[in-house]
C-alpha cells in the first residue's frame, strides 16, 4: 500500500484543503491555513485536520477530512493521533452522531451540557433548537485513554 506522511500545511496547500472541505460539506468558515496539518501521498495532499482556538479559550479539533479516494486506509486515524500527540491542553470536537464511534477510539467522550466551554454549548443549544443531531465530544490530554482494537 502506498505510504503517506503527515507535515504542517503550506500556504500552496489552501486551494486543495478548501476544495475538500467544500465537497465534504463541512464547515467552510474559519479556514486559516497554517493552523492545518496534511497528509500526503506521492506529493499530493489527500487529508487534512486543524486545531481551531475559541474566543472562549477552548480549541477544536476541526476540519478532518480525507479525499474520498483514500478513505478506510487509516489517514483520517492518523491525522487525528498526530494533532493528540502534540496537544498539551484539552481538545474539543462536533461531529455527526454515526462519527462518535471513531472519536471514541482515540478517548474522545460525548460532553455533558455543563462541561462544554461556552462556545460548543451555544453550538449544542442551537444544534438542539434546529433539530440537528450533533455531538461535542471532549478530550482531556489527563485522563484520556484509546480503546483497545475491536477482535
Ligand atoms: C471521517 C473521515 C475523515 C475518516 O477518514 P479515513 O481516512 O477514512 O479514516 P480511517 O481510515 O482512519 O478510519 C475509517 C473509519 O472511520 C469511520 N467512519 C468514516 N466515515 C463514517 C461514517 N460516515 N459513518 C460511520 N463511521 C464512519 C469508520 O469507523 C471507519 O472505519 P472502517 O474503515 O473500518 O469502516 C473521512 O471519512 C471523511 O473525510 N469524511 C467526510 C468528512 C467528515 O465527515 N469529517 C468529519 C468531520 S467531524
Amino acid at each position: 500500500m502506498e505510504g503517506w506522511i503527515l507535515r504542517p500545511a503550506r500556504p500552496e496547500d489552501g486551494p486543495i484543503i478548501r476544495r475538500m472541505i467544500r465537497e465534504a460539506r463541512l464547515n467552510p468558515f474559519g479556514l486559516h491555513i497554517p493552523r492545518f496539518w496534511v497528509a500526503e501521498v506521492q506529493g499530493r495532499v489527500v487529508g487534512a485536520v486543524q486545531i481551531r482556538p475559541h474566543r472562549d479559550g477552548s480549541r477544536e479539533l476541526a476540519s478532518l477530512v480525507v479525499d474520498p479516494a483514500w478513505r478506510g486506509r487509516g489517514i483520517g486515524s492518523a491525522l487525528v493521533r498526530a494533532q493528540l500527540a502534540r496537544a498539551r491542553e484539552p481538545l474539543v470536537l462536533i461531529c455527526r452522531p454515526e462519527l462518535e464511534p471513531f472519536y471514541a477510539r482515540f478517548g474522545f467522550r460525548r460532553l455533558r451540557p455543563e462541561e462544554m466551554p461556552p462556545f460548543f454549548r451555544w453550538v449544542h443549544r442551537i444544534a438542539r433548537w434546529l433539530g440537528r443531531p450533533l455531538r461535542i465530544m471532549g478530550w482531556d490530554p489527563t485522563e484520556a485513554v484509546e480503546e483497545p482494537p475491536e477482535g
